[in-house]
């Protein structure tokens, strides 16, 4: 079954193509972040409107590469949520076209369902059950991976995403956006030691998380030594920032596969290619005689691949939707749209 695959939830607009949800044929993306990088961040008007303008053109794209017409796509399938929500209305609009044109079903895909079956791409052997890290810009969640449709989510930040710290920790730093990579870069030529970061506990769940109060720490740790004329030693602020974000993450995820009893942990979503947390996360599999799968650093960004995996899943458990496909900002992954 060959699926045509639209992603357009946030500043990448990206078109494949995937056979029976493991096997990709085609994979564009075409990146808008020089273009937000201006503005130090994802403005979405602008990510809605270059959308427009790309996603006919990366169809077609998609199709070329794959070696196939449009008359040998069986479904088409698009992020419907969560994102920004001009952005996702973009592939949305264009998808329900897209399979009303061709006479196929269309198959809407949560986001963070899609960045979890990357793993199946690079992992021909994984299948459910399985936890997944699902860490990226937008969230960043715990998923007891049950079935390939069927998920409940054990943790979750109750503020801000770990991606987005992470941005926002690079910005006052000075670092381009997306800032993730770059702090990676910097933290990777220190020790660091030096800056006393908070690690944050929230009440009512221990395996939840919270972000922003480490974000404020490192936005005041930096004005006040700018105040102050004091030099600051970026690395080691990178490096000191990413051991707080892994020490929010890493210890939850330790403590849900004894709790779950799961034996295979699946990272995902664009903070899964930071080095450190993958060498931490390996660390703890490891103590926890789990086995570990991180997705290649080119599938832990935003894709259409993983969208055209998840939605083969989707649709042989009958998640197939109407041309009257809404888009949403927001949705719970382990919630269905009603037919
Ligand atoms: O999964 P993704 O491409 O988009 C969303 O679905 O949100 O994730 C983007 C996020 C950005 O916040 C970016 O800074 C972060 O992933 N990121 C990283 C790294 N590479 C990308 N964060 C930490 N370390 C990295 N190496």
């Amino acid at each position: 079954m060959n699926i045509l695959a639209f992603e357009s939830s946030c500043d990448e607009t990206a078109v494949a193509v995937v056979r029976d949800g493991r096997t990709v044929l085609s994979d564009v993306v075409l990146s808008q972040a020089d273009m937000h990088a201006i503005y130090g961040g994802v403005v979405p008007e602008i990510a809605s409107r270059k959308h427009v303008e790309a996603i006919a053109g990366l169809a077609d794209a998609a199709l070329e590469q794959a070696g196939l017409t449009r008359q040998d796509i069986d479904a088409v399938a698009v992020t419907y949520a969560p994102g920004l929500i001009g952005a996702v209305l973009v592939g949305v609009s264009f998808a329900k076209s897209a399979a009303y044109a061709l006479g196929v079903p269309l198959i809407p895909v949560h986001h963070i369902r899609g960045h979890i079956a990357a793993n199946y791409l690079a992992f021909p052997e994984l299948e459910p059950p399985f936890l997944a890290l699902a860490i990226s810009g937008g969230n960043t969640l715990i998923v007891d991976v049950r079935d390939y449709t069927d998920m409940e989510i054990l943790g979750a930040t109750r503020d801000d995403a770990a991606g987005e710290c992470f941005d926002k920790a690079a910005r006052v730093l000075g670092l381009p956006y997306p800032g993730g990579k770059p702090m990676d870069q910097l933290a990777q030529q220190s020790q660091g030691g030096k800056y006393d970061l908070p690690r944050a506990q929230v009440s009512g769940s221990d395996l939840d998380m919270s972000f922003s109060g480490l974000k404020t720490a490192v936005v005041n740790l930096v004005h006040n030594a700018q105040q102050k004329g004091e030099e600051l030693d970026k690395s080691a602020l990178a490096r000191d920032f990413t051991m707080a974000v892994s020490d929010e993450l890493i210890p939850r995820m330790a403590l849900a596969l004894q709790r779950t009893g799961r034996t295979v942990v699946a990272a995902a979503g664009g903070v899964a290619a930071n080095s450190i947390i993958r060498t931490r996360l390996q660390e703890a599999c490891s103590q926890a005689g789990a086995r570990l799968y991180l997705p290649p650093l080119r599938l832990c960004g935003d894709n259409g691949a993983m969208i055209g995996a998840q939605a083969y899943y989707e649709y042989l458990a009958g998640h197939t939707a109407p041309l009257d496909l809404n888009a949403y900002a927001t949705m719970d992954l382990d919630q269905q749209i009603q037919k």
